[in-house]
């Protein structure tokens, strides 16, 4: 296949942090070497206690284990924080954009997000929160968000930031899946001009998980919302009479941080774990390199706090390196198309991070949004989520960038922690749709399905042979998953459940997800999860979810569904089962197509042939492939000729 390159430019060349011979230096280094390049690239980070072991990792079955800089010690928003107030304390670290922009923008310097963290980490111990325990944080895009994740880490608490776009069903099973007695909230958030009732759903969400002993809500729109006698106190209360500092609590390396809820192939979701040290060296490490970044740049990662991208590129990497960081409450969208270049031009932003679904949402609106501000700014350009089409990149780099932005196209996942193959700003020559190279200390594999390493340009399955400090540690409290779902397809290797080609020049281009897993606008959505959402209701039978193609989300959620006997699928009932997925997932998991079929193709001995079903929802429906072990040939007909005009 043949593809357009962009090298690196003269300038770029010249000035990068890193070049193309450094590169290939520090990566060999990283591989052969991993202790000595470690050792080095830990010191970015302050230990309280010095580690003097590195690495200590087993993929095998019989010595399974995960550990970095084992006996060191260390306080991560002690590295987000304190160390950077003797130099530059009066640094912006968030400037904070609100939704309406008619409304006012909030800037904290690094001393205020201190003291503001300080007063928190105080107010969540004066309400019983230890170190160890698990704090829920179910809130807007404030600044409040990220204090409350420093706060937790702070005092060695374990968050787990559950995405605004929950619905309450949601949020309390993972409430209860992780035994969290505290949420921290607001009273409502704002989103493109709607209000989203927070308070609201953690009350319906408590109705059934009622453990929780305390809800501390933080006053944002204003809202008259109920308030719990004994349960409900709000923010100003518990920081109130509070110190503005709070001795920070040493953690071992491999103390848990957070835990982050994202979607598999079963239907309950994972509570994917991350641990202190590693985490903390590979999010600040790459951050760093991924971005060119330097001291002073004004750093924007739209994403939300409630994803992996917003813990590790909002909050941990661009803190511990003491960024400017620009938080954004609302959406691309709103009140128009410009909004996003409009904030670049107002904080005259240098590095931007954002997915190629905002962008394809942008794009089919006109270059005339993009081409009225200057964006001239603009130094790197990053995407995240999902493969990002050549003409999306295209459009980003020439429109967007003027042509002289590199795009760091990062690939990796919840799982991964941190950035894993993307180009370097200064080192890689781009080609749209391709994340490049490994970074530093990750070393990919492409195999076939018995897990023979293929060599050379090829494609096939995406695995990581060793281990690198930011992986995840754990599935919570479910030890043996976690061994299962990544390391047991392919002895002693990493499986990403991505598909990958790597073509002649070594470059790695991802293919998508292998497994049951769909990326919708770059969020996660399992079809299990839908599917057992789906056939909750009284009315459905069977319900098999599937991806299909969309063009502003990448992906679109297509469902099949059979009705109970004697009930009709109507549009009614189409609607409802609509309604029905947002009640129970969110309005991130709203299905766009609802086919109601009499029954679903399976095998004799009853498996759904999923792969018939993705044909059909792609309209592809010249070549189904091998049909022969279909149970009833004529149900595939009959799905064919009653797909929806889409
Ligand atoms: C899945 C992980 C990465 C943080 C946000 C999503 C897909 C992610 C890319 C990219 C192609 C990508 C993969 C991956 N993905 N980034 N640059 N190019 N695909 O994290 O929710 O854990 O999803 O997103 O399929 O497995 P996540």
């Amino acid at each position: 296949m043949e593809s357009k390159v962009y090298p690196v430019s003269d300038e770029w060349a010249q000035d990068a942090l890193i070049d193309a011979e450094t590169y290939a230096r520090k990566y060999r280094q990283s591989i052969e070497d991993p202790d000595t390049f470690w050792r080095e690239e830990a010191q970015r980070i302050d230990w309280i206690k010095p580690f003097t072991k590195v690495k200590d990792t087993s993929f095998d079955k019989d010595d399974f284990h995960i550990r970095w800089f084992e006996d060191g010690t260390l306080n991560l928003a002690a590295n987000c924080l304190d160390r950077h107030l003797a130099d530059h304390g009066d640094r912006p670290a968030i400037i904070w954009e609100p939704d309406d922009p008619s409304h006012d923008n909030r800037i904290l310097t690094y001393r205020q997000l201190y003291e503001e963290t300080c007063r928190f980490a105080n107010g969540l111990k004066a309400n019983g929160v230890k170190k160890g325990d698990r704090v829920t944080i179910y809130m807007p895009m404030v600044p409040e968000a990220a204090i409350a994740m420093l706060a937790c880490a702070r005092i060695g608490a374990v968050h787990s930031v559950i995405f605004a776009g929950f619905s309450p069903e949601a949020l309390g099973n993972r409430i209860e899946d992780c035994d969290s007695d505290i949420v921290i909230t607001a009273d409502e958030g704002h989103r493109g001009g709607r209000k989203v009732p927070l308070k609201a759903n953690v009350d319906e969400a408590l109705d059934h998980h009622a453990h929780v002993s305390r809800v501390i809500m933080l006053r944002h729109t204003g809202a008259d919302v109920p308030m719990k006698e004994g349960r409900d106190i709000t923010w100003d209360e518990a920081v109130a009479d509070q110190s503005t500092d709070c001795e920070p609590e040493e953690m071992a390396a491999e103390d848990p941080l957070f835990i982050l809820y994202t979607s598999g192939s079963t239907g309950k979701p994972k509570g994917v774990l991350h641990t202190t040290g590693g985490y903390a060296v590979w999010t600040s490490m790459t951050h760093e390199y991924s971005f060119d970044h330097r001291p002073g740049d004004v750093y924007w990662c739209a994403a939300d706090i409630g994803w992996i991208t917003g813990h590790s590129y909002i909050v941990y990497g661009p803190f511990a390196n003491g960024a400017t960081n620009v938080m954004f409450e609302g959406t691309p969208n709103y009140p128009d198309f410009s909004r996003f270049w409009q904030i670049v031009d107002k904080y005259r932003v240098n590095i931007l991070y954002t997915a190629p679904t905002a962008l394809r949402a942008l794009m089919r609106e006109g270059n005339e949004w993009v081409e009225k501000t200057s964006r001239d700014s603009l130094r790197v350009l990053g995407s995240v989520g999902e493969p990002i089409n050549p003409e999306a990149w295209e459009w980003y780099y020439h429109i967007v960038g003027n042509g002289k932005c590199p795009i760091a196209d990062t690939w990796w996942q919840t799982e991964t922690g941190g950035h894993m193959i993307t180009p370097l700003p200064g080192a890689h020559a781009l080609k749209p749709g391709s994340a490049t190279k490994p970074m530093f200390g990750v070393k990919p594999e492409i195999v076939d399905t018995d897990g023979n390493r293929l060599e050379g340009p090829c494609e096939g399955a995406l695995v990581i042979a060793d281990s690198w400090p930011g992986q995840m540690r754990g599935v919570y409290g479910d030890e043996e998953r976690f061994f299962l779902t990544y390391f047991s397809t392919f002895k002693g290797r990493y499986f990403t459940s991505d598909g990958c080609r790597r073509d002649e020049d070594g470059y790695y281009w991802i293919t998508g997800r292998m497994d049951d897993v769909i990326n919708v606008s770059g969020h996660r959505m399992g079809t299990a999860e839908i599917e057992s959402a789906l056939v909750l209701h009284e009315k459905v039978a069977e319900a098999a979810v599937v991806a299909m193609p969309h063009d502003v989300k990448g992906q679109g959620i297509y469902c099949y569904v059979t009705t109970i006997a004697g009930v009709e699928g109507d549009e009614d009932l189409r609607k409802e089962l609509i309604k029905w997925v947002r009640h129970e997932i969110g309005p991130i998991a709203s299905p766009d197509v609802v086919q109601f079929a009499p029954s679903l193709p399976k095998t004799r001995s009853g498996k759904i042939m999923r792969r018939i079903l993705r044909k059909i929802a792609e309209n592809d429906t010249s070549n189904l492939g091998d049909t022969s072990t279909l149970a009833d040939p004529e149900v595939v007909d009959n799905l064919i000729a009653n797909r929806p005009d889409l």
